[in-house]
């Protein structure tokens, strides 16, 4: 049992994760809460060194299991060097993607056994399960078209809404985001899912909506599924 609150965000590309992730370390920061905000792959120095090559889209062809590998290397680094420490210390740490991305994009869209992610994700994560995932769902097309909206910005195509800080990222899809629509679709159906089996700790919310309705159910279900909970 940890002392503090593990938050994660999944869904696919361009669904929100990230905008709301930081609305919700806001929002919390604002009530008084300790957080730590953090995201994977990376999320720690070493692990991001790993995601630099993970996510670069001039990657030579390589094997799968490698990938997982190393995906669960970067895990393992973030749980020890940032997220246990956090929750030691009584934070909500809020977490960008986090196994579920991996049972998704490497197991149920992808090309690894899920039987082997399931043992990695065992040893990994150990007892430090999300105590709540908020799932932002939307329509693949619509993620991917943001993305791309997103790697391209033009000033006027963007509301002032959108114009939310984001982390660095190069001006090249990743590659995750440039894979086909079917990938994407597949992606969505994994995470809806995980949602559906997994109900204890999953809230499925609604991208398509604006950022501030977005947040507020967020909001709703960290209330509700956390801190009227007694542990
Ligand atoms: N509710 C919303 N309505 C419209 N646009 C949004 C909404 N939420 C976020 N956006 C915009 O869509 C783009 C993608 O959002 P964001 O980066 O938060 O998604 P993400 O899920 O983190 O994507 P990725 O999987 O690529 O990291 C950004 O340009 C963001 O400003
Ligand atoms: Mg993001």
């Amino acid at each position: 049992m940890t002392a503090g609150w593990f938050i994660t965000f999944e869904g696919g590309e361009g669904s929100g994760k990230s905008t709301q992730a930081k609305r919700l370390a806001d929002r919390l920061t604002a009530a008084g809460h300790a957080v730590t905000v953090t995201r994977e792959p990376g999320g720690s120095p070493f692990a991001e060194r790993l995601r630099a090559i993970i996510l670069d889209p001039n990657l030579e062809k390589h094997s799968p299991l490698a990938e997982a590998l190393l995906f669960a290397s970067a895990r393992a680094d973030h749980l020890e060097q940032v997220i246990r420490p956090a929750l030691a210390a009584g934070h909500v740490v809020i977490c960008d993607r986090f196994s579920d991305s991996t049972r998704v994009y490497q197991g149920y869209a992808g090309r690894v056994e899920p039987r082997l992610l399931e043992a990695l994700e065992l040893i990994i994560v150990q007892h430090t399960k999300p105590d709540l995932t908020i799932v932002v769902d939307i329509p693949a097309e619509i993620g991917l078209a943001r993305a791309a909206l997103r790697l391209n910005p033009s000033p006027a195509a963007q509301a002032p809404s959108e114009k939310i800080p984001k982390q660095p990222r190069g001006l090249l899809a990743d590659r995750f985001e440039s894979r086909g629509l079917d990938f994407h679709k597949k992606l969505r159906e994994g995470f809806l899912e995980i949602a559906r089996l997994e109900p204890q700790r999953c809230v499925v919310v609604d991208g398509q909506s604006s950022p501030d309705d977005v947040a507020r159910n967020v909001f709703a279900a960290v209330e509700s599924r956390l801190f009227t909970e007694a542990r």
